[in-house]
């Protein structure tokens, strides 16, 4: 069933003037991103992520193209977000060891790691696709991974998790409250916090992360210039802490200053900081339980060095009910023909169920124009991840459950 009404609540700003100082984003210019992605290459796991053409759905929505990298295909994880975790890791015990990230393998750091550092306990919250990211890495380095989960997460996600090895548990508290208790842990214990946002007096782990998820948008650009595009024109990138939007952002306004793309951030209402916060012009929390199915957008406090990124160079911020990302889901799995078909989860078909909701409906006719999405219009998305919890996939593409709208 259709649903209709006001499902996209939009706040668009103004940031195209030079004012400065902007947030810095020297961190994540291509120069810097070039030597992340040397590190990842050096997995054996290792190969860039399909990005698909969505050529006949571009067509149907009179735009003229539409690429969507599937990021279900990362490191046999089926989500984006070990790029981070592996980084920040390898580049914490680099760091330790005195080495440089750039010239070393995973390989030589277990190596090492083990014999000069001794038992290292990683720990972190999660809603899934982090905390697994993580104790992937740890474990891949001989390394303890302990990893804390909030209230609502799915079974099948804890279970894999506990596959890498890791000790995790679910919590009695959300997102925010997981990662304090890490916080926390870490300071008893004497084990080190990989989380993927930042807060005041913890901030380098963090951009260590946002570096790491560099990767994936250094390969889109390649991939892109095999279809002959330098750039697109407009990237939705969907957001929980905002690390991830944050990084893709500061890469593109590092790459193209003036000239970026226009780049819009998406949340689910249940847990719109970064919305919020742009309307407020403040960063905003948002607390309580979020029971959006976008569990991986399940996150009430913006990460602090993303917000100032975004909030220096983001064009624009969406609120929308899961709906949208159910709809998205099944556009990507039911394609028009001649589209490929892609498997992309809660959290990774926010922007697809966008960009469709834009193009078809009325009521988006002054938003639409605003952005100037048109037949000159080459949009990037990315599909963060495939079904990470596959019955909830089904439940959503084959039977159509979407509860909370
Ligand atoms: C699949 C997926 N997409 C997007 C995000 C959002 O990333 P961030 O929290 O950095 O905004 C997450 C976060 O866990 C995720 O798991």
């Amino acid at each position: 069933m259709a649903i209709n009404g006001e499902l996209i609540k939009a706040h668009l700003v103004n940031v195209r003037e030079d004012i400065s100082p902007k947030a810095n984003i020297d961190y994540l210019s291509d120069k810097e991103i070039k030597k992340v992605r040397a590190f990842h290459k050096k997995f054996e796991e290792y190969s860039i992520t399909p990005l698909h053409k969505l050529e006949n759905l571009a067509k149907y929505y009179g735009l003229k193209n539409i690429f969507l990298k599937d990021e279900s295909y990362r490191f046999g994880l089926n989500a984006f977000k070990v790029l981070g975790g592996s980084y920040a890791i390898g580049k914490y015990l680099a760091d330790k060891l005195g080495l440089d990230i750039s010239e070393v393998s995973f390989e030589y750091l277990r190596k090492e790691a083990k014999e000069k550092l001794g038992e290292i306990t990683f720990v972190t919250a999660t809603d899934g696709n982090h905390g697994r990211g993580v104790a992937w890495a740890a474990n891949q380095l001989g390394q303890k991974a302990v990893v804390y989960m909030p209230k609502g997460s799915s079974q099948i996600r804890l279970e894999n998790i506990r596959k890498e090895n890791a000790e995790a548990s679910i919590i009695d508290g959300n997102y925010d409250d997981a990662v304090r208790l890490a916080d926390e842990m870490a300071r008893k214990h004497g084990w080190v916090v990989i989380q993927d946002t930042a807060w005041d007096g913890y901030e380098d782990i963090p951009t260590w992360i946002m570096q790491g998820y560099g990767t994936l948008i250094d390969e889109a650009f390649e991939q892109l210039k095999e279809h002959s595009v330098e750039k697109p024109t407009h990237v939705f990138l969907q957001a929980g802490v905002g690390s991830f939007a944050g990084a893709v952002q500061g890469y593109l306004a590092a790459k193209f200053g003036h000239d970026r793309p226009i780049t819009i951030i998406v949340e689910p209402d249940d847990a719109n900081c970064l919305y919020r916060s742009a309307i407020s012009g403040e960063r905003q929390t948002v607390d309580g339980d979020m029971p959006t199915i976008m569990a991986g957008l399940a996150c009430g406090e913006p990460n602090t060095i993303s917000w100032e990124v975004l909030k220096d160079y983001s064009d624009g911020y969406f609120s929308c009910p899961d709906y949208v990302a159910a709809r998205g889901m099944r556009i990507l799995a039911s394609p028009l023909k001649g589209d490929p078909q892609i498997v992309s989860g809660e959290s990774g078909a926010v922007g697809i169920g966008v960009i469709s909701l834009l193009m078809e409906r009325d009521e988006y006719q002054n938003l639409r124009e605003q952005l100037g999405l048109d037949k000159n219009s080459v949009v990037l998305l990315i599909s963060t991840e495939g079904d990470t919890d596959p019955k909830k996939y089904k439940d959503i593409v084959w039977d159509g459950d979407c509860t909370s709208i």
